[in-house]
């Protein structure tokens, strides 16, 4: 199948970032947002985007007008009815996801393929709400998804041979470098990330270590470009709680449990980076305090 035309539903952290590599691998790209004052903020991060890839010299004026000129931005995804494919990136809530998809399934043509950017939720919860299940489909990108060369393709008990066809011919159309999980919760990635992320939370949480002491230790101790408390704010505390309770769910170990900190911190509307206060504050560029 020729994907051409792509429909991104959610333009948050991360269906900004998909939407932005549809439309810079030359996809026509429909961007669906739930209101205006969301659509208006998810074309601001995608613009923030591109402008940082021009002052890096990475990317030229003439490139950002094209990249621009791919996308379209909508708060009606009825106008997904010509699309080949539409990326999921609304929130990790199972019922939400749901509504979705069953919504989707009625809108896009015959041959579409339907995917989700879920980071731990079972796929086929997801397509067991749409009449077409074998045409739904994990593709699971990693933040920031201009950036990050992952795309882990997830299948379901119902998925078809012709849906994983296209999901990576997409990947492929995309340029990313693709690995394939099973649907189980947290799929490859996120099954080991997550144990590391609650023990540094957990650690904190103790009074064993300072939260910058934490994040060099993994930093200069092991090479990883953010330490452990940085990356959950980059991902979102709320994202990282649904993430835990959709394994914890799932398998039932404490190794997958969330820390008490966290589900304090969401309800308190410290949702890191995006909110302006996680574990560390920001300000509103997104600069470290
Ligand atoms: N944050 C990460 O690092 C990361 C990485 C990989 C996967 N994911 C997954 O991607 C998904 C999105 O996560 P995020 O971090 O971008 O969340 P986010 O909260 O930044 O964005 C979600 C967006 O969805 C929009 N939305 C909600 N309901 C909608 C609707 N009915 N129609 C259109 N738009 C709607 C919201 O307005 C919001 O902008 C989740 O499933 C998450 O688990 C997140």
């Amino acid at each position: 199948m020729t994907i051409t035309t792509v429909g991104v539903v959610g333009g948050g952290l991360m269906g900004s970032g998909i939407a932005e590599v549809c439309a810079s691998a030359g996809l026509r790209t429909r961007l669906a947002e739930i209101n205006d004052d969301a659509l208006t903020a998810a074309r601001a991060r995608i613009q923030r985007s591109l402008d940082r890839g021009r002052t890096s010299g990475k990317l030229t004026d003439a490139r950002v007008a094209n990249i621009l000129g791919q996308l379209e931005f909508t708060t009606d995804r009825e106008q997904f009815r010509d699309c080949d494919i539409v990326v999921e990136a609304i929130r990790e809530h199972l019922g939400e996801k749901q509504e979705m998809f069953a919504d989707l399934d009625r809108i896009v043509p015959g041959h579409a393929i339907l995917a989700t950017n879920t980071s731990a939720l079972p796929i086929i919860d997801i397509a067991s709400a749409t009449r077409h299940p074998e045409r739904v489909v994990g593709t699971h990108f990693f933040n920031p998804a201009p950036v990050m060369k992952l795309l882990e393709l997830v299948r379901s008990v119902a998925t078809d041979d012709a849906t994983m066809a296209g999901a990576r011919g997409f990947g492929e159309v995309l340029g990313k470098r693709m690995i394939t999980a099973q649907d189980r919760a947290g799929f490859i990635v996120n099954l080991l990330l997550i144990p590391f992320l609650t023990q540094a939370v957990r650690m904190h949480e103790a009074g064993f270590a300072s939260r910058e002491d934490i994040d060099d230790g993994m930093r200069l101790g092991c090479g990883h470009p953010m330490g452990p408390l940085e990356l959950l704010d980059h991902v979102g505390l709320d994202t990282t709680l649904s993430v835990c309770e959709a394994l914890h769910a799932e398998y039932a170990k404490e190794d997958y449990a969330p820390p008490p900190v966290l589900r304090r911190m969401v309800s308190a509307g410290w949702l890191g980076k995006k909110s302006g206060r996680g574990f560390y504050t920001y300000a509103s560029d997104g600069t470290r305090r």
